[in-house]
């Protein structure tokens, strides 16, 4: 019988999910349905019972959910540990096991997509939320010189750091930056989002430095500031597709290709 798996979220409509996993288990000739499921907001566990009896083997989990799957998960990996967050589930007939792939699909997009070597170099995290925590630990992991991680709120980019607890992660404001200069400007501030205006960016950038916005498919304030001062940018669309194709690893034991998902989604 063909295995099930799906996108869980609130909202889940517009989620590019299905659509990649589709055209994967199609290269790689893997027989799977793949379902996008709108959980109630009080009804993440529910729902993903349900989905377990009826033949799901394994879900992607969306905002606002990844914290309810870490507490869901029976067995979490060391990654999903750290970043306190589960973006995909994995059932067999006893455990839930929890991984964060947010974290590696943005190391891959970094480091094989757009050719940026994050050993040795300088990065600056913008946000200490849930989006920064799930992907500081992998990065941390891949041999940067360091990283500083500034946040609106002081308090909470101390404590992601201390989470951390390596010596080439530090906190600090934002008016601390005046004068910094990075290789790298991640932004993981929900501005991506919601638009708000984001109060920085003194010039942040060092030549050649690439300006990463973890949100796709627009150019948000961050991106324009960035462009404006010289650096070049990218949007999180290959992260998304990289981290997808992680959990389909996960799941089905196959890497699949991802260049021309990736093109095919940035033509729209
Ligand atoms: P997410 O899961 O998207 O990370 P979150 O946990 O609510 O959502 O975190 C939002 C992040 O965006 C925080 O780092 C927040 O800063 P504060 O901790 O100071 O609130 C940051 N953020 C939100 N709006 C912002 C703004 N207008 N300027 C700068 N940072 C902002």
């Amino acid at each position: 019988m063909t295995d099930r798996y799906a996108v869980i979220g609130n909202p889940v409509a517009h989620s590019k999910s299905p659509w990649i996993h589709g055209e994967f288990a199609r290269a790689t000739k893997q027989d799977i349905e793949y379902l996008r499921i709108e959980a109630p907001l009080d009804g993440f566990e529910r729902t993903v019972e349900d989905f377990r009896k009826a033949r799901g083997r394994g879900a992607n989990v969306t905002l606002p959910f990844k914290e309810a799957a870490y507490r869901y998960s029976s067995e979490l990996s060391a990654g999903a540990r750290l970043a306190g967050a589960v973006n995909t589930l994995a059932f067999d007939s006893s455990e839930i096991r929890g991984e964060n792939t947010d974290g590696s699909g943005l190391v891959r997009d970094l480091t094989v997509n757009l050719g940026f070597s994050i050993r040795g170099a300088s990065i600056l995290l913008l946000g200490a939320g849930g989006a920064a925590r799930g992907i500081l630990g992998p990065l941390a992991d891949s041999g940067a010189a360091q990283i500083l991680v500034a946040n609106r709120t002081m308090a909470r980019a101390r404590e992601l750091v201390q989470r951390i607890a390596l010596p080439a992660v530090r906190a600090c404001g934002y008016d601390e930056l005046e004068g910094k200069a990075f290789d790298l400007v991640i932004n993981a501030t929900s501005t991506g989002l919601s638009d708000e205006p984001l109060e920085i960016l003194p010039d942040v950038f060092r030549k050649e430095a690439l300006a990463y916005e973890l949100v796709y498919g627009r150019e948000t304030q961050f991106l324009a500031v960035a462009r404006k001062q010289g650096a070049r940018t990218s949007d999180g669309i290959g992260m998304l597709v990289e981290q997808a194709a992680d959990s389909f690893r996960l799941w089905r034991g196959v890497r699949p290709e991802t260049a021309a998902v990736i093109t095919a989604l940035r033509k729209g």
